[in-house]
């Protein structure tokens, strides 16, 4: 077995294939099928995700679900969803059709703000870096206009650039702490563009200004890159009605479900053991359609951890209240989207997924995702403080166990009936189907 290789990435896919199964299975024959069973058929889609990234040996799949019912502002949204965990579909739509028929969800884009930074030392006297700052200032946006130009006509574009100083946390450091404005898209390439100009400008203009030219003087750009902490493109979604109106099959004694509710938020807003798996739980809903929507996932998960932090304790994203006899439960994500440029015209599914959401802008996005997300935790916080979640858990992992067993179809419907009734549990399902076997 040979454990690394030089020059992997010039090998051909056939040569890539053969490189892992070789190395890495004892039968190869059979890892070369399985890694081709992924492909798809037709070959110009195939082409289409192999070049998606580098040395693409093959697909992985994961599903794609459909959560209905999803009334946001009275409009109806039906909501693509691609994950891998059971049972957060279904407890998406749950909740939708549960908020449905109590006014749906109220949501409202806060903000829209997205942010960059050139960061860079200085040693010299502040005073002047300032003056020299708002000298050049003007330059920053007359010279990267080629780089806006597009922007600029769909009304986006570089919107301030501010000089901070954070000498007192780091000797010599500095930014210019750029904000921007990207509509429909999520802007990452146009702001690292825009910030890599704006370093050049700001070096071109030290260098060419006498008072900035010697040792003591110089302006040193470390590095220019957009930040995925976005707390000023923020969205709320919420749900609100009155106690008695929460009535319903799974909860019988509204103001006793109310109350625990809240208590159960207020815990996650002082806990970080448990406001970290609540925003787990906001997250199962906002990552299956940021996914689903070809957005990137790591951004905005990092960023709204980042937001759920920013008090200096880890705390919950959502947050309830019982006031006047209305329950009234509420999120707000920053969330960087677009619904144009990147995977949202190239990626098939993603493009039917949009669709599906009836083409929303960035904006509308934002708002369906922070329902999703709200949700979600509406249905894992309600679950957790009535029955428990293990019961809906585990029926949806039923499947999980009965494929993993390779259950016939009739086997499937004889164990799915029998356990309607009974507690589900890993070892009761083996049993059963061991029984029906015999
Ligand atoms: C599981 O994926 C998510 C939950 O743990 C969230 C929560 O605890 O609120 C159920």
């Amino acid at each position: 077995m040979k454990e690394n290789i030089n020059g992997f990435s010039k090998l051909d896919k056939q040569e890539k294939i053969n490189w892992i199964a070789q190395n890495f299975f004892s039968d190869a024959d059979e890892a070369v099928k399985m890694i081709k069973r992924y492909w798809n058929a037709d070959e110009a889609l195939q082409k289409l995700h192999d070049e998606f990234i580098e040395n693409t040996i093959t697909n992985f799949y994961l599903p794609f679900g459909i959560a209905p019912n999803f009334l946001i502002n009275k409009e109806w949204y039906t909501v693509p969803m691609v994950i891998e965990e059971s049972s957060v579909v279904a407890a998406a739509a749950k909740s939708a059709k549960f908020w449905s028929v109590r006014g749906g969800f109220k949501t409202t884009v806060i903000g829209t703000e997205k942010i960059g930074q050139v960061h860079f030392l200085f040693k010299g006297e502040k005073p002047k870096l300032i003056q020299f700052i708002n000298q050049i200032k003007p330059l920053f946006f007359d010279e990267t206009a080629v780089v806006t130009q597009n922007m600029r006509k769909r009304g986006g574009g570089i919107q301030e650039v501010e000089l901070r100083d954070k000498t007192d946390v780091l000797p010599d450091y500095y930014q210019l702490h750029v904000t921007f404005d990207t509509k429909d898209s999520m802007g990452a390439n146009f702001i690292n563009s825009c910030l890599e100009q704006i370093a050049e400008i700001l070096k071109k203009q030290a260098v060419q200004n006498p008072s900035f030219s010697d040792e003591e003087n110089q302006i040193d750009v470390v590095m220019s890159i957009l930040s995925n902490y976005v707390p000023n493109c923020l969205v709320r979604a919420e749900v609100s009605c009155r106690v008695e109106e929460l009535k319903s099959k799974d909860i019988e004694d509204p103001q006793l479900f109310a109350e625990k509710f809240v208590q159960a938020v207020k815990i996650a807003e002082i806990e970080p053991f448990r406001a970290v798996t609540h925003n787990k739980g906001i997250m199962n809903g906002v990552d299956a359609v940021v996914v689903a929507t070809g957005n990137d996932f790591r951004a905005v998960e990092a960023g709204i951890h980042a937001f759920a932090a920013k008090s200096g304790v880890y705390s919950s994203l959502s947050h309830a209240i019982i006031e006047d006899g209305i329950f009234k439960f509420w999120v707000d994500l920053p969330l960087a989207l677009g619904t144009v440029g990147g995977l949202t015209s190239l990626h098939p599914m993603v493009k039917m997924a949009l669709q599906i959401l009836k083409k929303p802008s960035a904006e509308q996005l934002m708002q369906i995702i922070a329902a999703a997300g709200l949700a979600q935790n509406f249905a894992a916080v309600k679950s957790l403080t009535t029955t428990g979640i293990q019961k809906g858990h585990m029926k949806m992992h039923l499947m999980n166990i009965l494929n993993q067993f390779k259950a016939t179809d009739e086997e499937k419907v004889a164990v799915a009936a029998h356990f309607e009734k009974e507690i589900v549990s890993h070892n009761a399902v083996v049993e059963l189907l061991e029984s029906l076997r015999k």
